[in-house]
């Protein structure tokens, strides 16, 4: 087998499918993670997360499929290498600390084959990697929620992995800690320019921290692409609905890139080919002014200082948000004209269903 060169992937599956009796739990899931990035599988509860991370690890055989970690197979075509031959770090959402054992020797424990001196290196490494060198001598059940946290990704960290898999890593964190954590989660994996896969249902957490975000539902990969990529260009109307806010209309095709809608004739993002259009309008693009003629009525509005979210029913009787400044200067009943800023996001009825790919956002 020829080396690895920086172009290898540090993950690569392809076509991993998993059921569990009838469930398809991974339904011919395609990954590719770059060395050296931070890469979040997003989705919602069930839709197959941890059993791609546990058939990553090793803890799991898919029925199809194959892994390959830093260019190596480990998993398909007759080969199954175990857990701890995969050098792959693994952050369990419980942490699944060991109570009886200090830090320092938590930390040390996949470290056990080292001659002892070369192991006390690498845990004093670790620990100062995650600001905790002071409490290697505490029991993990005197230590916060956050310092745990730390203790179980020093752990992983400190047999030098090609690759760390955080299930849930801030779930367990009360919603204070939680930022803060993560922030200091995504340096330290970045200062050991560690390439890492963390599971989340979260889409803020997985927009904040991950270079690349892969969205998943039921199974499936719907798309993989950086935050920005996938917000502003979702391949499927799924990812459109579950990465951000957003409001859908009906809509029918009046160009290659124009959809009429119930507030108007609207330029879409993508070419359109069936009549039938689904389109997409975050409430941040969204602006309404109070105008007598206009075709939507505000139905409520919830003030939050920083900003407000108004909601305007519309013709057919859809109901549409509009995020927008502090100044309060509407009211329940008001009568608003819209207009939408930019493109919008709009599936026609070809593409709906489809998952998807990709390079540019547009199903194929
Ligand atoms: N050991 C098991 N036996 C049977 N079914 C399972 C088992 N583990 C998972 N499943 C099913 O497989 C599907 C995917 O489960 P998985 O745990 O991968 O989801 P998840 O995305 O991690 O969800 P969550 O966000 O709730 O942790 C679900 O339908 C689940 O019920
Ligand atoms: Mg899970």
């Amino acid at each position: 087998m020829s080396p690895p060169d920086h172009t290898t992937p540090a993950l690569r599956c392809t076509a991993l499918t998993h059921r569990f009796g009838d469930t398809l739990a991974v339904d011919r899931v395609d990954l590719s993670v770059p060395r050296g990035s931070l890469t979040a599988l997003l989705g919602p509860s069930g839709c197959g997360k941890t059993t791609v991370l546990r058939m990553v690890a090793g803890l799991l055989d898919p029925d199809e499929g194959r892994i390959e970690i830093d260019g190596h197979l480990v998993t398909g075509g007759g080969v199954a290498v175990p857990p701890e031959r995969r050098n792959v770090g693994m952050v369990f959402q419980d942490y699944a600390l060991f109570p009886h054992l200090s830090v320092a020797r938590n930390v040390g424990y996949g470290l056990r084959h080292l001659p002892r001196g070369r192991r006390a290196d690498r845990v004093a490494a670790a620990l100062s990697l995650v600001g905790m060198e002071h409490l290697g001598a505490r029991l993990p059940t005197a230590l916060s929620g956050g310092q745990q946290q730390r203790v179980a990704l020093a752990r992983a960290l400190a047999p030098e992995p090609d690759l760390i898999l955080l299930d849930e890593p801030f779930s367990n964190l009360d919603a204070a800690l939680r930022t803060a954590v993560r922030e200091e989660v995504r340096a330290i994996l970045r200062a050991a320019q560690q390439t890492a896969v963390f599971v989340t249902h979260d889409q803020e957490e997985a927009l904040s921290l991950a270079d690349l975000v892969a969205v998943m539902d039921q199974g499936r990969v719907h798309q993989i692409a950086d935050p920005q990529t996938l917000y502003t260009r979702p391949a499927t109307r799924f990812v459109a609905e579950f990465v951000g806010e957003a409001d859908v209309l009906p809509g029918t095709r009046a160009g290659r890139y124009l959809v009429d809608t119930p507030i108007g004739r609207l330029p879409t993002d993508r070419a359109l080919r069936a009549g039938e259009v689904t389109v997409v309008v975050r409430p941040e693009s969204l602006a309404l002014r109070r105008s007598g003629d206009g075709v939507g009525v505000v139905t409520g509005l919830s003030y939050f200082g920083h900003d407000q979210l108004v909601t305007v029913e519309v013709p057919g009787g859809y109901v549409l948000r509009s995020r927008r400044g502090p100044r309060l200067d509407l009211d329940r009943g008001d009568r608003v004209g819209l207009e939408v800023a930019g493109q919008v996001v709009a599936f026609d009825h070809s593409s709906q269903h489809g998952a998807v790919d990709t390079a540019d956002g547009v199903p194929a």
